[in-house]
């Protein structure tokens, strides 16, 4: 971050104050004015609801151009990653520490994450304290919450090799902990990890195989599925990396941050999105009700939205969806799926909305999550794990923009301020002199 040599000013058609403030330069994108003296030079905030012109931070991790429709993991184009960038695990040592492992810390970066699969032999009495029909994202809030009740070894924010620990237990567990979470809703026993499959093998094999009988891996889909953790493994200051990185501000443990994003990310708007797309999609069940559900959409007093289109950053198509969309393809064709009504559906449904002048004139296109729901069925993944498989490949993300947070020289606890439109002060009336 630099400084620009041209300067802000605010100043009040009362005259009674005026302020100049500095302009920061980043790498690329939008500079930002630092107004961190406003408040003391002015006696105001500034008001920004959904943080819509608001900077809370400076990041070299991830940068979107929503209007190129354009996403870099550390300068790499998402593009390049998911086509030639190795698998979801280098993806991870990039978003971790800035740079592709070369084939040596590539094997070791494995081997580390490999040899911290497993999770304590006590954690499934934790998932037995569940209703079989809890939701999964109920069940890994609390399990990946509880986990810092196992790693007291590496709970000392201020120790670099304890965070170091913390973010390889993370990701190593996730799958684990979302595949457990899936078994325990189906009845079935847990299944250990398997250290000689790859990743997404593993989460695989740890998902399907039952003690009967292991999951024969089919490259095709172990691909899909990684592509899948690939393009969600970051996504700057979304509102679940913002909430960890919130979270973190107080010095909260790791392991309680991240379970705070995965609380944020289960809202319907966020990454509840891909099992809202998916659900929406089976409602409308035929290409004939396109039009009408289309007429719904439009009515804002209907409160529908059409699910997986539309997002904060992008005003073009997001990158990651034409990136699934091809995978979609792939998988079904493997599948022998490709008549799938549901893929047909959502392709009409795309069509029919790109080139509507609602759509349109707002900007609103495919977001990942139009089409990762049906890549994931596919893959035989349930809708209500959805959303976990979601938490599972953006931990890498939060864990980054976490250990970033904590190295930040600048850090201070989060603490946004209001405009306070209750009552002023007032006393206490006598319960009988109450209205
Ligand atoms: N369907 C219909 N209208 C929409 C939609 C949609 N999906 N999204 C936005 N609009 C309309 C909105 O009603 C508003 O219209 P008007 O200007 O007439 O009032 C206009 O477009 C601008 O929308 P906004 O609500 O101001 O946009 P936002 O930046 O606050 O919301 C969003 C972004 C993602 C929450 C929203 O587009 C949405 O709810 N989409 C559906 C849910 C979804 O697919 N979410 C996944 C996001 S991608 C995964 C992730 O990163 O988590």
């Amino acid at each position: 971050m630099t400084n620009s040599e041209t300067k802000a000013t605010l100043s009040f058609s009362d005259g009674s104050a005026s302020l100049e403030m500095p302009i920061y330069k980043g790498s690329v994108g939008p500079d930002v004015i630092d107004i961190r003296k406003l408040y003391g030079a002015t006696g105001m905030f500034t008001y920004d609801p959904g943080f819509m012109s608001t900077a809370a931070c400076n990041s070299s991790i991830t940068y979107i151009d929503g209007d190129k429709g354009e996403l870099l993991y550390r300068g790499y184009p998402i593009e390049q990653l998911a086509v030639n960038g190795g698998d979801f695990l280098e993806t991870c040592y990039l978003l971790l520490n800035g740079e592709l492992p070369n084939a040596t810390q590539k094997t070791e970066f494995v081997d580390t994450v490999t040899k911290h699969t497993m999770v304590h032999e006590q954690m499934q009495f934790f998932f037995r304290g569940f209703r079989r029909d809890a939701h999964p994202m109920s069940v890994l809030v609390g399990t990946v919450g509880a986990l810092a009740s196992f790693y007291h070894d590496s709970l000392d924010i201020n120790d670099p090799h304890h965070r170091e620990v913390s973010a390889i237990r993370l990701i190593a567990k996730m799958p684990t902990l979302v595949a457990m979470a899936y078994k325990y809703s189906i009845g079935q026993p847990f299944v250990y990890p398997r250290n000689d499959l790859s990743y997404s093998a593993n989460f695989m094999h740890m998902m399907f195989s039952t003690p009967c009988e292991p999951y024969k891996v089919n490259e095709v889909l172990v691909r899909a599925l990684d592509r899948i953790l690939i393009l969600h493994a970051d996504h700057e200051q979304n509102a679940s990396t913002s909430t960890v990185r919130l979270a973190g501000s107080s010095g909260a443990n790791p392991f309680a941050c991240i379970a705070a994003g995965i609380a944020c990310l289960w809202g319907p708007a966020h990454g509840g999105a891909n099992e809202a797309a998916l659900s929406m999609l089976e409602e409308i069940g035929s290409v004939d009700n396109i039009p009408e559900f289309i007429a719904q959409v439009k009515d804002k007093n209907s409160g529908v939205k059409l699910m997986g289109f539309g997002h904060r950053v992008y005003k073009n198509y997001d990158p990651r969806a034409k990136l699934m969309r091809e995978t979609c393809y792939e998988v079904l064709n493997e599948l022998g799926l490709q008549d799938d009504p549901l893929f047909k559906l959502a392709m009409a449904l795309e069509k029919i909305a790109l080139e509507d002048e609602y759509f349109v004139s707002r900007k609103l296109y495919p977001n990942v999550d139009f089409y990762s729901g049906i890549v994931q069925r596919a893959l035989g993944i349930p809708t209500s794990l959805f959303t976990g498989i979601f938490a599972l490949a953006r931990t890498v993300g939060w864990i980054a923009q976490w250990k970033e947070m904590i190295s930040d020289p600048e850090q201070k606890i989060g603490r946004p301020r209001q405009l306070f439109v209750g009552s002023p002060k007032r006393d206490v009336p006598p319960i009988d002199q109450r209205g």
